[in-house]
């Protein structure tokens, strides 16, 4: 054989096991159907009591003991503190009560050694919490500092972006970490009081932390205070927001439900509630763990894999095949296993010569995935520019067509996977029999929504070929909601 016929063969070779591998990765309108029918029952499981949380497999379920969605006349000025999987933000909201807020807000990242390392303590993290709280009084609020004291605390709700196990508006044990911490001892704790500890022992007692919210929960009322549908309304096209969710490193949602149907809820309380005339709680269904004993979603050998060296194995799984801390590795896994085959990057003789980049768990980030989903330049010079930056990885013209191939299968499967829990939840709720001519809101956050190319229509898409059908996903209304973590756990320490 001559070399140029071997070329063309190998080329040929990885062509037929990408196209089998992107076949893997397809999400089919009858998967849809059976996940969207296996979500709604574990929606219904999860409203149920559950023996042991922190081992039980099912959708979390989590009440958040938030009964109202804002509707954008609420006026107030409070302190709103995020932890999420990179950063931490401290600001002071002020809602104008006319849809509009003002901000001033400080971010820090939060340091490796709390992040990576399971040698880490709740008391090393919530301190570092606590002194970056502080730092933001000291600029923004230095008044509240000198004159305040715990006798006139100013409220701070606290976005806490991890599967908690709420007991009240403002108390919630940390059930796992996900999106990378570690941490064992925070696990089984409570969160608010470890953050409260901290910032009662940094000298800040004036600082009373009212509310605990999930960044998907903060989501769904900021997008109630922001969104105006004065027009809407005198078009007769009412719609109301009932889900809140997040697509980023991480993905989450929450919906409206009815008190009547949680029956994990003590019933004095729900009795309580319902006296007060509240007939509906934020549920945060944590649906990054749906499914987590692979009944249904689709498995290849490389989620497997990324499960079993996570620092969460077993747990999460929906998440580790949809949001975007998850995508980059897929994709790396696969580029691995097709150059242990001999099927690409043919260069390099030995698994040891790899650029270590590539062999680098976690270090193929999502952006380069979204650079080459769009790359439309003559022999895709732009992944060759992407793949060289982020992996010092050179590529030839034909790897580099079977290379986007699979970068569209992978977030393709992320999109169409994500169409799932809110078709179901939309079914569950009936929520469009309900309403005049049936409108719903979806109020969305995160860089893979936001960002990705495509991402949205894909998922448009798979609405109207799910059990929704094209006529319930025109219903549908995707509508971004920026800074839920913020505005949202303001909103939510208003009501506290
Ligand atoms: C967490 C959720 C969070 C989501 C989005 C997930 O890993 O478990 O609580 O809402 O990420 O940030």
């Amino acid at each position: 054989m001559s070399f140029e016929d071997l070329h063309k063969a190998t080329a040929q070779a990885l062509t037929k096991a990408v196209d089998e591998l992107v076949a893997e990765f397809e999400v089919t309108p009858a998967k849809l159907d059976e996940l969207t029918a296996y979500f709604i029952e574990q929606m219904e499981k999860g409203l149920k009591p559950t023996a042991d949380k922190a081992t039980d497999l099912g959708l979390p379920m989590i009440p958040s003991y938030v009964t109202g969605i804002p509707n954008g006349t609420e006026k107030g000025v409070l302190l709103a503190a995020d932890l999420g999987g990179t950063n931490f933000r401290v600001c002071s909201v002020e809602l104008n009560g006319d849809h509009t807020y003002n901000m001033e807000q400080m971010k820090a990242k939060i340091p490796d050694e709390l992040l990576d390392d399971d040698t880490a303590t709740s008391e090393q993290l919530f301190g570092f919490l606590a002194r970056r709280t502080l730092a933001f009084m000291k600029k923004f609020h230095p008044e509240i500092l000198e004159q305040g004291d715990a006798a006139k605390p100013v409220k701070l709700g606290f976005t806490f972006s991890y599967p908690v196990d709420q007991t009240s508006l403002n108390s919630g044990t940390l059930i796992r970490w996900t999106k990378g911490f570690k941490i064992p001892d925070t696990v089984g704790k409570d969160v608010v009081e470890l953050y409260q500890t901290a910032l009662k022992k940094a000298g800040l007692p004036m600082v009373n932390v009212v509310a605990l919210t999930n960044d998907t929960v903060g989501t769904l009322l900021s997008h109630g205070y922001t969104s105006d549908n004065t027009d809407s309304m005198t078009t007769g096209e009412i719609s109301e927001p009932i889900i809140g969710c997040i697509f980023g490193t991480g993905t989450n949602g929450c919906y409206m439900e009815e008190i009547e149907k949680i029956t994990k809820l003590p019933e004095d309380l729900k009795k309580k509630l319902l006296a007060q005339g509240k007939t509906h709680m934020i549920i945060n269904t944590e649906w990054g763990s749906f499914d987590n004993e692979l009944k249904h979603l689709p498995a290849t050998k490389y989620d497997i894999a990324i499960d079993k060296a996570s620092a969460n194995p077993g747990f999460h799984l929906f998440e580790k095949r949809v949001s975007g801390m998850y995508l980059g590795e897929v994709l790396r896994c696969v580029l691995v296993d097709l150059y242990k085959r001999g099927l690409i990057f043919s260069q390099y003789r030995s698994e040891k010569q790899l650029p270590h980049r590539l062999q680098t768990e976690f270090e193929l980030d999502s952006e380069v995935l979204s650079h080459i989903e769009i790359d439309d330049s003559t022999g895709l010079r732009e992944t060759e520019l992407s793949l060289l930056q982020s992996l010092r990885l050179p590529t030839s013209p034909s790897e580099r067509i079977e290379i986007q191939k699979l970068v569209r299968a992978i977030s393709r499967r992320s999109a169409y996977l994500a169409a799932v829990p809110i078709a179901a939840i939309i079914i569950k709720t009936g929520v469009l029999n309900k309403r005049y001519h049936g409108e719903v809101e979806v109020g969305c956050d995160g860089s893979v929504i936001e960002y990705y190319p495509g991402f949205r229509s894909m998922l448009r898409h798979a609405l109207a070929i799910s059990p929704l059908g094209a006529e319930g996903e025109r219903k549908v209304h995707l509508k971004l909601a920026k800074d839920g973590s913020g505005t949202g756990a303001a909103l939510c320490a208003l009501v506290a």
